[in-house]
């Protein structure tokens, strides 16, 4: 319950787009898979649906899947709050390997924490071929803090805060809070290296996988969005794969400060230079962006 509130509070925004689809019989198109953020689901006619759509539209003849994880809309958002990453990342590697239409590669879309949970099935899913990863506001270096709580449930906030900071890290609270998957806290680094299920594994901390740093390569580009405005991501710094600086929390780093990327621990520094790692911002709140604006940065990436 409190799991939910939390997770609403930081990820419950929902994009607003109009869309017009026009169908064509020309294909050629590059297949999509879009993963939504918390709080959401495969198909809210108000932010994935209307996504889905609004891509159908300006790329006729495209097929687009928008992941739905579990059986139902229901069961799609509610595991976006309790369900174990991993799990889920399994789960969609193996949908993704059973789609007819994917055999020949595709690009992939996640917004907000499916944005990093995108990345995992690009570094242990290389079947299908994952062509460009798009990360729309995704917390790649995880998050610390809970900076947006309305007035009136503060308290709420002030609790969820402090269970995050004292347990984040236990076993129980890993293996049931999706966000506490990607809780990145820099003053209890051991901690997290040890003991963070998802992000930690991903972004190397325990070890250097080499199937992850060779897997990762074998994208044609990895374009990050970071939201100028947004009062959601803590530090919003992570949606570049930057983070705060461990043993403080004030002070953040880019991604090409980072050991990871001096260490090239994850093949990023390579792709860096390759020119296959793309920064773009949008001036918005988090996941806010405009039809133009989506249509002059993000759509080049899916023709
Ligand atoms: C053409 O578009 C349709 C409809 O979206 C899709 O199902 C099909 O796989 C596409 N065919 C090719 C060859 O891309
Ligand atoms: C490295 O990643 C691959 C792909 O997910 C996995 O099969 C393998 O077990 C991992 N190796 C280690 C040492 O964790």
């Amino acid at each position: 319950m409190t799991a939910a509130v939390l997770c609403f509070l930081l990820f419950g925004l929902v994009p607003l787009v109009a869309s017009s689809p026009v169908r064509d019989t020309d294909n050629g198109t590059v297949p999509l898979v879009l993963w939504h953020g918390m709080g959401d689901s495969c198909c809210n006619p108000l932010s994935m649906g209307a996504i889905k759509k609004m891509i159908e539209g300006k790329i006729p003849g495209i097929y687009v899947l928008s992941l739905m994880i579990g059986k139902s809309v229901i069961e799609d958002t509610e595991n976006g709050f309790f369900m174990d990453v991993n799990e889920q990342v399994s789960m969609v590697c193996k949908q993704l390997a059973q789609d007819p239409q994917l055999k020949g590669g595709y690009n992939a879309m996640g917004f907000s924490q499916g944005g990093q949970f995108l990345r995992a099935v690009a570094q242990r899913c290389p079947t299908p071929q994952m062509k460009t990863l798009i990360s729309v506001g995704g917390q790649q270096q995880g998050v610390y803090g809970l900076p947006k709580c309305p007035g009136e449930s503060s308290h709420i906030c002030d609790w969820i805060r402090k269970a995050l900071n004292n347990g984040a890290y236990s076993d129980l609270v890993q293996k049931h809070l999706v966000q506490a998957q990607y809780w990145h806290d820099p003053l209890q680094d051991d901690l997290y290296k040890k003991y963070s299920l998802f992000l930690a594994d991903i972004n190397q901390e325990r070890g250097v996988n080499e199937t992850y740093r060779t897997n990762l390569q074998l994208l044609e580009k990895f374009v990050m969005v970071k939201f100028l405005k947004d009062t959601v991501v803590d530090p919003v710094d992570t949606e570049w794969f930057g983070f705060l600086k461990t043993g403080q929390s004030k002070e953040t780093e880019t991604l090409q400060d980072s050991v990871l990327y001096k260490e090239d621990r994850l093949g990023l520094a390579a792709m860096d230079k390759a020119k296959k790692l793309v920064f773009l911002s949008s001036e918005g709140d988090h996941l806010q962006f405009t039809g133009k604006w989506f249509d002059e940065n993000l759509l080049p990436y899916l023709r």
